[in-house]
């Protein structure tokens, strides 16, 4: 009898296959996987991802509040929660946010996500199809631009400057798109302790921006990860407390407040919109466990005692990181130092070329962002981005020390009319 089994079968699922069955959504997207890089083999000392400060992480009290959750509301706890999110948490966030925005705000403006990036899914979920224009600021955070990308949206990049988003170049896009007959569905922006350039928009922009999304009816999507996190003074109000929570959808998370492993965050947005960001929801809502632990967290003042501690692990780790620039890199590099968030924006001097500079870091066991990877369409630009959000302090130095020899390396090479 011939054994069915003894000719290994062809695969099924081939790239090829693949290509022929997978949605247009999966079409755009590839079949890469966007996700943190490899952990590197070596001891390397990196400033690459935007990650907390790995003591500071609240595992003590994040257990306490876990126990209190388990032992007080069990049953709700362990239970599908809704795909609004846990009703003690959506009460907490409300209060907290009042408090922040200077609005009152109720929870019906309050969605539980699974982190910001699902909130800006959701987000553009309930408001772009394919061919709807989207405005990002340029650079901007490279998850974000896959996203809206992957609802077939065309992306317009506006520029930026040392102050933020160019809003006269916004106005100008604007006006443009209005005389060929379209309209943008939303600007996506990240306002304050901007990621990649650490840049914080101030108020007279902010103010124009929104003149600007009144006349031409723009959606704003305001991405708030770093708002929290200020050195010294706190930034201008956020577009969504300017706009008395009408005009902006503010984007938050829990993951650099408290960790990213919690995979946590929410939007707050007007009711109606809220309304349509949880209908689209397909995964039955974020976890109403952690979602409650989270919430235990706040009511007790726990997370604001955090935050004002963070603020100070991070002002102390910038001090370091402004230090070791200006010894060893003066000469190959400026910066503007941030007000608040987890990045440094280095500008490299003429002739430098960023993705030189960042595999000559590499060589030497230090690992930084290279400006290209922050741009819709990969832009030339000579600049680097330095995380030292996660970087234990004592090795800022040190790092910085190699990166100053790795530009030197680079500058050296540039000027023999050699190829780094
Ligand atoms: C600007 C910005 N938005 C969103 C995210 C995603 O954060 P979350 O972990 O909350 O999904 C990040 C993460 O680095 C970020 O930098």
């Amino acid at each position: 009898m011939a054994n069915a089994s003894a000719a290994p079968a062809a695969p099924f699922w081939t790239e090829e296959s693949l290509g022929e069955v997978v949605s247009a959504r999966a079409k755009i997207l590839g079949p890469g996987v966007w996700a943190a890089a490899q952990p590197d083999p070596r001891p390397v000392i990196s400033f690459a991802g935007g990650l907390p400060d790995v003591p500071s992480l609240p595992d003590a009290e994040l257990l306490r509040a876990t126990r209190a959750v388990l032992e007080r509301e069990r049953r709700e706890a362990l239970q599908y929660g809704g795909v609004f999110g846990p009703a003690p948490l959506r009460a907490a966030i409300a209060e907290r946010s009042s408090r922040i925005e200077g609005l009152p705000l109720g929870e019906e403006r309050v969605i539980i996500t699974s982190g910001a990036a699902h909130g800006i899914g959701v987000a553009c979920e309930a408001l772009l199809d394919p061919g709807d224009v989207a405005l990002v600021e340029s650079p901007t955070f490279p998850g974000s631009l896959r996203t809206i990308r992957s609802f077939g949206a065309d992306i317009e990049a506006v520029p930026m400057d040392e102050d933020g988003l160019r809003v006269d170049l916004l106005e100008a896009a604007l006006r443009r798109l209005a005389d060929e007959g379209r309209r943008a569905k939303l600007l996506y922006c990240i306002p304050t302790h901007q990621n990649p350039t650490g840049v914080t928009l101030p108020l007279a922009r902010r103010e124009r921006l929104l003149e600007l999304a009144r006349d031409h009816r723009l959606p704003l999507m305001e991405d708030d990860a770093y708002g929290e996190i200020w050195f010294g003074k706190p930034p201008p109000p956020s577009l969504f407390a300017l706009s008395g929570g009408e005009l902006a959808i503010k984007v938050a998370t829990f993951s650099k407040v408290i960790a990213t492993g919690l995979r946590l965050g929410w939007n707050l947005a007007p009711p109606a919109l809220v309304n349509r960001m949880a209908a689209v929801r397909y995964d039955m809502g974020s976890s109403p466990y952690l979602g409650r632990t989270v919430a235990e967290v706040i009511r007790d003042g726990g997370l604001d005692r955090h935050v004002e501690g963070l603020r100070a692990v991070y002002a102390r780790k910038l001090d370091r990181l402004c230090d070791a620039l200006d010894r060893h890199c003066g000469e190959y590099a400026s910066y503007r130092r941030p007000e608040g968030g987890f990045f440094v924006w280095l500008g490299l001097r003429p002739g430098l070329s960023a993705l030189k500079a960042q595999r000559a870091a590499n060589e030497k066991a230090v690992i930084v962002g290279a400006g290209p990877h922050f741009f819709a369409g990969g832009e030339a630009t000579q600049h680097l981005r330095l995380a030292f959000s996660y970087t234990p302090v004592e090795e800022i130095e040190e790092g910085v020390h190699r990166l100053g020899e790795a530009l030197a390396e680079v500058a050296a090479r540039s000027a023999n009319g050699q190829p780094a």
